[in-house]
């Protein structure tokens, strides 16, 4: 595999991605033990920061371990890493590992020395085709475990159901466990009944996205129908239209599910009203600086 030139950080350290070496023993690499977080950057201003980091605060927590940076530090040291990237639209990945420990023992070590690393790459739009037209997906049983809300390394099952979605050649795997959805493999998933927008409510059985939470606050403040409740499976397979949401998909219109079409088959009428309220929000709280 060739390195990509990118600038890395690892545990207090700025070099080139190549340069950047762990321990065979890192609990990361062995249990996957650890969490992450990926953080979109739009002409070097991360986006929804704050929410970012209290999420990755929250995972920390969540297993058991502490927060090596107040937000103030995290938020500095990712300045740095944007900062030293040749592109201005970045996807800032942060991992957090409990480290390397011997002998090899799933109980946590009783000194942990945390492996704190990330890396930015650069962050694409989705293409103006996926926009226009909307993406396919085919849907899945959910098979992980009952912890989704922490943002863990561990993506196993993440990783075989994305597959299947890739193995199809589709762009998302939605996931519905009990009857009920959950999310993507790897992105939220909303669906508009009627000229509702229903979420599912944030439970230990999704990620709550961050885009997710924006999308719902931009329906909130341009008065668009909402409802967050619980969404049955059924009404998925009904819907008239079906978004995907996340850090680097931003919002998209899911347009076929399991090879029949969702409704008429093309992005619906709330789709584009939404897509035009990221995009402004985006480009307005860039121009800013700020997100709020
Ligand atoms: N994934 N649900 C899952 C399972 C995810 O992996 C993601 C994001 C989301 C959306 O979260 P957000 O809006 O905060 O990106 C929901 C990221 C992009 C990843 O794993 O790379």
């Amino acid at each position: 595999m060739d390195f990509p030139p990118l600038v890395g950080f690892l545990n207090g350290r700025f070099e080139p991605l190549a340069d950047l070496q762990i321990s065979v023993l890192d609990r990361g690499f062995l249990f996957g033990d650890g969490i992450y977080e990926a953080i979109p950057v739009y002409n070097r201003h991360p986006l929804r920061l704050t929410e970012h980091l209290r999420r990755l605060a929250d995972s920390l927590a969540a297993i058991n371990m502490p927060n090596p940076y107040g937000a103030e530090e995290w938020a500095s040291l990712i300045q740095k890493l944007i900062a030293q990237q040749s592109f201005a639209d970045q996807s800032v990945y942060v991992q957090i590992t409990r480290g390397p420990a011997f002998p090899r023992n799933h109980a946590f070590p009783t000194v942990t020395e945390p492996t704190v690393f990330m890396f930015a790459d650069e962050l694409l739009p989705p293409c103006k085709e996926a926009v226009a037209n909307g993406v396919a997906a085919v849907s899945a049983a959910d098979i992980r475990w009952l912890q989704c809300n922490i943002k863990a390394i561990s993506l196993l099952a993440n990783v075989l159901l994305k597959q299947q979605a890739v193995d199809a050649g589709v762009a998302e795997t939605i996931l519905f466990r009990d009857g009920y959805l959950q999310e993507g493999a790897s992105s939220n998933i909303l669906i508009v009944k009627e000229g509702v927008l229903l979420a599912p409510p944030p439970s230990n059985l999704m990620l709550t996205g961050i885009t997710y939470d924006l999308v719902i606050e931009l329906a909130k403040q341009h008065n668009m129908p909402l409802e967050v409740r619980a969404i049955l499976q059924q009404e998925v397979l009904g819907a008239d239209e079906v978004w995907l949401t996340s850090s680097s998909k931003e919002v998209l219109a899911v347009v076929s599910l399991d090879g029949k079409p969702v409704a008429n088959g093309l992005p619906g009428p709330l789709y584009p009203m939404m897509y035009d309220y990221f995009q402004v929000f985006k480009n307005e709280a860039m121009r800013l600086g700020k997100d709020k």
